[in-house]
């Protein structure tokens, strides 16, 4: 028997880079997965069309993560499509990395918005169809905690909104027995962050194990934290960085 036989996850921007690795993984392991995408519909496409050539239902969600209606509406699809959510993995994020002095006010609000507003939303609408042992899982950033450059300021703050909520949350949720946890990833190879970017080496450098990430990396914790053997970690934050923050 797999480890997530049964169950039934939704993530959050599943088309590509850690979603989809995260999205592949939690399948491999026997979950039944929707996910949503905003921009990437063939991305998004081919993500489902894999799963199907390996016998597998999913569901690919068009869903603007800045538009909390669409946040519930993606939760309401996966409910109606499988009947509950087991594991919502809150995956998707942006990242607008600038001098402070430049962001403008509509860049805060779609970051706070997809980073942080999203996840609120999308972790109260699930939490109404999840029952005993089902499982909250955030994409956060080692970034919350320690910022070892420019340009990060926007990001980091809307990072560090998860830290507390993850905390609350696991508060609010425990007694239903529903665990809710924090993945706070270094950088991770992916079109966000690429390992041959502008500023890949200025990164490298901080890494403990000097080499990026890989989206598998993240999206085997993140199974872990969904699977039965994670049951009694809660309100926690795990870094997953190379040892970016050590
Ligand atoms: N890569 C890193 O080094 C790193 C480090 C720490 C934390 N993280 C976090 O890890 C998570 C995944 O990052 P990634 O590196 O995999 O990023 P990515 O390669 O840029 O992929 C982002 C994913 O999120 C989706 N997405 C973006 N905006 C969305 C929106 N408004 N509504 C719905 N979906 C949206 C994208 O879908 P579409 O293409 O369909 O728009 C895509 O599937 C993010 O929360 C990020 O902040 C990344």
């Amino acid at each position: 028997m797999k480890r997530l036989e049964n169950k039934i996850a939704l993530v959050t921007g599943g088309s590509r880079g850690m979603g989809a690795a995260i999205v592949q993984q939690l399948a491999a392991e026997g979950a039944t997965v929707a996910f949503t995408y905003n921009k990437g519909a063939e991305k998004a496409a081919s993500v489902a069309a894999e799963l199907t050539g390996k016998g597998q239902r999913s569901l690919a969600i068009a869903a603007d993560s800045a538009d909390p209606s669409a946040v519930v509406a993606a939760v309401d699809k996966t409910v109606a499509e499988f009947g509950r959510i087991d594991i919502l993995v809150n995956n998707a994020g942006i990242a607008v990395m600038k001098p402070f002095e430049d962001y403008t006010l509509e860049e805060y609000n779609q970051t706070m918005d997809i980073n942080a507003r999203a996840v609120f939303v999308g972790s109260q609408a699930a939490a109404k169809h999840m029952g005993k042992g089902a499982r909250i899982i955030t994409i956060g950033s080692c970034m919350a905690d320690r910022v070892s450059g420019p340009y990060g300021t926007l990001y980091a703050m809307s990072k560090s909104a998860l830290t507390a909520f993850n905390k609350g949350l696991s508060r609010d949720l425990g007694p239903r027995g529903i665990t809710v946890n924090l993945v706070q990833p270094g950088p991770i190879d992916t079109d966000m962050n690429p390992a041959d970017g502008a500023h890949a080496d200025a990164q490298r450098k901080n890494i403990s194990l000097g080499e990026y990430g890989k989206v598998e990396d993240i999206a085997s914790l993140v199974t872990f934290l969904a699977s039965p053997e994670s049951g009694y970690i809660t309100g926690t934050a795990i870094t997953i960085d190379g040892g970016t923050n050590s």
